[in-house]
């Protein structure tokens, strides 16, 4: 008797199997869905509470795009995109990128994944990534670039070059309010306690310091001793913590400080590289040279995931050298599909000046909130910019008399309601994960002036209608609070 037909011995109880099937088409998705069936199967098989979240303030339905910049919800509002969370240099479906991508895909498909042979494709993203970072620092001209799939992943990278370069080292060094990524090692220099908590012990030991000392820094590498020091893991500029921006002269401070010790420094750009605030690398800008630096999110066009670790050819060569080459590798990086996309979108961004368009738009941007806050300092406490990244720091909300809740929930609540408000006057943004009361902007760098500014007059318009954050809280039904409350505790 052939194996396929031994009949399966029944477990009581057990259904018998069924034949595999799937149950949603592409031509379902390509035909569009029915408004509300992908929230009902995501809340199914997804991330439930976040959607339910997302939904229960009607925020997280479905976007159409209209053009690059914009978009239309469910309900056939019209909507500036700035959420993204700083990944889509270009917005949708960028024509230059799109035109691009269709010659790549009707050519002469080049091999997917080139682990074990050249690719042109990947050697001019190699090439160009090392002489934009050498042209800011000369001393990169023959760094090294390892890809990968995501920025926590470039960051993953950077932990283990920095260990195999420093091996008597043991000590990472890292910011209050970084945020460098979930996965074990990024997430260990991620110094969230909402993050951390459910996941320790992890990769240690990290010091923690104030972002901005140097006196702070400098006492610690004295406590620690320099030789224990393995590297300074810094953001140039603090997206997730609500962009935070350094004092003048600290990043170059901290480099020099690293090189007399010579502790690495690596400068996790995922966030403010390659234009968004404007500079190609916001390290450099601030006079530092780092020994490793990271990028992922805008590299690949908003499109495909790609990350990549630039690193001094003699830190690489500690770890991956000779026999060792292969010590550290994935099957997707450098894949030929995601460098195509990467050398377009970094073709792009030199070609239509964006980094210049970032820096202008964005003092266009930071002036426009400051006058917002000048007339409502009842509703924002700060405003932050650098380049087109943009935030409003929204006053705590204090209304536990007229609605007892969790003060847990406050901050969250906060940026919920902000977002939900700002969603029904017609702009799409987002959160900032380590820091919840700043709601951020990120619009795309290609936004046209006109499409900014409509994006500002709307979000003027909310802070007109409001006044104050709590009188947010009217436009919201208890019960949605109510259940908003189940769900988050
Ligand atoms: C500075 C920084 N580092 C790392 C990451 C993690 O990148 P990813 O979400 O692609 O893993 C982010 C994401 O927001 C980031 O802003």
């Amino acid at each position: 008797m052939s194996l396929s037909a031994a009949k399966a011995p029944e477990v009581k109880g057990m259904q018998a199997p069924q034949p595999a099937t799937l149950p949603v088409r592409s031509h379902d998705v390509l035909a569009g869905m029915p408004s509300g069936r992908a929230t009902e199967l995501e809340v199914a098989h997804g991330n439930r509470d976040f959607v339910r979240i997302l939904d229960l303030f009607g925020i997280g339905g479905e976007l159409r795009p209209l053009t690059p910049w914009e978009a239309e919800d469910e309900e056939g509002r019209h909507l500036v995109l700035a959420g993204s969370y700083a990944a889509s240099p270009f917005g949708e479906a960028y024509e230059p990128l799109m035109t691009f991508l269709r010659t790549y895909l009707d050519g002469t498909m080049p091999l997917a994944f080139p682990q074990q042979t050249v690719s042109a494709w990947r050697a001019a993203v190699e090439t160009n990534l090392v002489a934009l970072l050498a042209a800011a620092m000369p001393s990169h001209v023959d760094s090294r670039v390892l890809f990968s799939n995501s920025g926590a992943e470039a960051v993953e990278a950077a932990i283990k070059l920095a260990r195999a370069a420093r091996p008597r080292a043991t000590t990472f060094v890292n910011f209050v309010g970084a945020y460098h990524g979930k996965t074990f090692g990024a997430l260990s220099l991620t110094p969230s306690e909402a993050y951390q908590a459910p996941f320790r012990p992890l990769m240690g030991p990290v010091r923690t310091l104030p972002y901005g000392d140097l006196e702070a820094l400098d006492l610690a590498l004295r406590e620690i001793g320099p030789d224990k020091v393995t590297a300074i893991v810094i953001e140039p500029i603090q997206g997730e913590a609500g962009i935070v921006v350094p004092p003048e002269g600290f990043l170059r401070e901290v480099g020099e400080i690293a090189r007399r010790h010579g502790i690495l420094v690596i400068a996790d750009e995922i966030q403010s590289g390659l234009g968004r605030t404007g500079h190609w690398f916001a390290s450099t800008a601030g006079g530092l040279d780092p020994d490793i630096v990271t990028l992922a999110k805008p590299l690949g066009g908003g499109l495909v995931p790609v990350g990549a670790t630039i690193v001094r050819h003699e830190v690489f060569s500690k770890m991956q050298s000779g026999t060792h080459s292969k010590r550290h590798s994935n099957t997707f990086g450098g894949g030929s599909l995601a460098m195509a996309v990467a050398l377009r979108s970094l073709e792009i961004i030199h070609d239509e000046g964006l980094v210049e368009k970032a820096r202008a738009d964005g003092a266009y941007g930071l002036e426009r909130l400051r006058a917002m806050q000048a007339a409502h300092p009842a509703f924002i406490e700060s405003v932050r910019g650098a380049g087109m990244l943009f935030g409003i720091q929204v006053r705590t909300m204090a209304p536990p008399r007229l609605v007892p809740m969790d003060p847990e929930l406050l901050p969250i609540l906060s940026s919920l309601l902000f977002l939900r408000a700002l969603h029904r006057d017609g702009v799409h943004a987002c959160f900032s994960q380590n820091s919840l009361r700043v709601v951020r902007f990120t619009p795309a760098l290609t936004m046209p002036r006109e499409v900014l500014s409509t994006m500002f007059d709307r979000v003027e318009r909310v802070l007109e209608t409001h006044s104050k954050p709590w009188r947010m809280l009217m436009t919201v039904p208890p019960k949605t609070l109510a259940q908003l409350a189940r769900i988050a505790l």
